[in-house]
């Protein structure tokens, strides 16, 4: 298992601080994320539901989107994905296809407001995604 690196523990905080902005009177579910970038940004976001179920967009999504368009397209160091839960999250299949595709080789950082911690990797959660390199 991997271990927290410097500064996890920084952007385990900020994904807590947006988990306090989910929307999630539906599931009530409330998830954080924060993406740090190779050049040390920070970007976070939380899961925005609508009462057309289907619309909802995860936070770990959100928070890449979010990076993405203040134009960090370029591997990020680091992403921690926070839930007030007494097990860690686990990010669905659309949000590891959807980092992957900015970086593939991410560390993941899985974390609940309780204080549980877990470090890992994109490469270990999605083994074999889908990248552009594919589409040549
Ligand atoms: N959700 C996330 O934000 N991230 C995930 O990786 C899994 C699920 C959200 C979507 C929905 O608002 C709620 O959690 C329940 O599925």
């Amino acid at each position: 298992m991997e271990k927290l690196g410097p500064g996890d523990e920084d952007l385990i905080r900020v994904a807590s601080l947006a988990r306090q902005r989910a929307h999630a009177p539906y599931s009530k579910y409330k998830v954080g994320a924060a993406v740090r970038t190779k050049r040390n940004k920070i970007y976070s976001g939380a899961n925005v539901e609508n009462a057309s179920y289907g619309l909802t967009v995860c936070a770990e999504r959100c928070a890449v989107f979010a990076a993405v368009a203040a134009g960090e397209t370029k591997y990020y160091d680091a992403i921690a994905i926070v839930i007030d839960d007494d097990k860690l999250p686990t990010p669905c299949g659309a949000c590891r296809q959807v980092i992957a595709e900015f970086a593939p080789d991410v560390r993941v950082v899985l974390a609940t407001t309780g204080g549980l911690r877990k470090a890992t990797t994109l490469t270990a959660l999605l083994p074999e995604p889908f990248l552009p390199g594919n589409l040549s």
